[in-house]
């Protein structure tokens, strides 16, 4: 029994490295002094090409972040792109990487609507995978994604975006082939699959749109009168500085941390509409400042998490004509002054 606890306690350490005690009280120099210092995780998501090919992306990437995401290289579509084929290229790079340079990994992410692959949805569509077998799969999936990084991930997005923006259930294959109770079976066959891994619903537009914020806040009341085994929620923080901030931010993330759950900011960004200005970079800056701020005075938010540190490689200028700039660095790697604001972040 006692070697058992032992074997418990050693993989819980192994799955979240603690942060050290932090002695100065000088502004940090870069985010990983700044993470020791507020106790909360500074994330980003990985670009895979980037980290094979890119050996300063590689370098700024493990000096500044204390924990990762892989951008796409863990979703479905990426670990199995033909049925019962697995690539796991990327999604091991991203681990190793992270093992090497003192840094937690989040798992992104387990269930969602997007980038799942071509097989997956063609054989539901043309009716060759059934709801049984679909619930199997999904069972599959998840045993087998979780099963491999057990004891290398801290925490599992294990939901991806359940809500729509009217605040009614997403309608998606797994909720109209297996109806609401996906979720919790999600969450369970997650836990199976790792027991010590922290377990997540991640959203975005939780930060203020209120239907969205009551429905996920029910499905998760829902859950945990049924003893599901989930642990988290996940603020994506996608903003933009043509939108006002979303003041009530630090309200809402109480409202979720109050049921008992610890938050995280997942995959923070604040783009703008080109051309830059120091005036609209200013703006981001104080953007970025009160997010990580609302994640730090909140006291159960254990990660700010920004996706991609750089415009060299973000996700924004794809999907948002005229929009860019969303980054705390430049294409250069050069910080932006919403680097410095992050830096500037104190505990109350
Ligand atoms: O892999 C193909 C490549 O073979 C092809 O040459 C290239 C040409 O466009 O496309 C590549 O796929 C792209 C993929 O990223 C991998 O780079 C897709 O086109 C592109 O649509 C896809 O975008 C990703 C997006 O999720 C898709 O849903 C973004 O990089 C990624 O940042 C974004 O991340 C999501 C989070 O997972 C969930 N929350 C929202 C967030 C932003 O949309």
């Amino acid at each position: 029994m006692k070697r058992l606890l032992l074997g418990l306690v050693a993989t819980a350490l192994a799955v979240a490295l603690p942060l050290p005690a932090y002695a100065g009280g000088k502004t940090p120099d870069d985010l990983r002094e700044l993470s020791q210092k507020l106790k909360v995780y500074m994330g980003s998501a990985v670009d895979v090409t980037a980290l094979a090919g890119e050996a300063d992306y590689r370098k700024v990437l493990n000096r500044e972040f204390t924990h990762v995401t892989a951008e796409n290289a863990m979703k479905w579509e990426s670990v199995e792109p033909q049925r019962g084929v697995y690539t796991w290229d990327g999604a091991d790079a991203v681990v190793k990487n992270a093992q090497r340079n003192r840094q937690n990994v989040r798992g992104h992410t387990l269930v969602w609507h997007n980038q799942l692959p071509a097989w997956l949805t063609a054989g539901v569509a043309d009716g060759s995978i059934d709801a049984k077998a679909l619930r199997k799969i999904l069972r599959e999936h998840i045993m087998t994604e979780v099963g491999r990084y057990r004891g290398k991930i801290r925490a599992w997005d294990v939901v991806n975006e359940i809500v729509d923006d009217d605040g009614n259930r997403r309608q998606s294959i797994w909720l109209t082939n297996l109806g609401p109770d996906y979720i919790a079976d999600a969450f369970r066959w997650a836990h199976q699959a790792d027991p010590h891994a922290k377990l997540y619903l991640n959203d975005y537009n939780l930060e203020w749109n209120t239907a969205k914020i009551n429905t996920t806040l029910n499905i998760i009341k829902d859950l945990k009168a049924k003893r599901v085994p989930i642990n988290g929620i996940g603020f994506q923080g996608h903003l933009g500085i043509q939108y006002d901030y979303p003041g009530d931010f630090p309200n809402v993330m109480r409202q979720f941390t109050d049921l008992g759950l610890e938050a995280a900011i997942t995959e923070a960004d604040v783009r703008m509409v080109l051309p830059v200005t120091p005036e609209k970079l200013a703006t981001q800056a104080d953007y970025y400042q009160r997010m990580l701020s609302t994640c730090v005075d909140n006291g159960h938010c254990v990660e700010f998490t920004v996706w991609g540190y750089t415009d060299r490689h973000s996700w924004v200028p794809g999907w948002f004509d005229g929009e860019g700039s969303a980054c705390v660095m430049d294409e250069n790697l050069a910080p932006k002054p919403a680097y410095k604001a992050l830096l500037s972040v104190r505990r109350k």
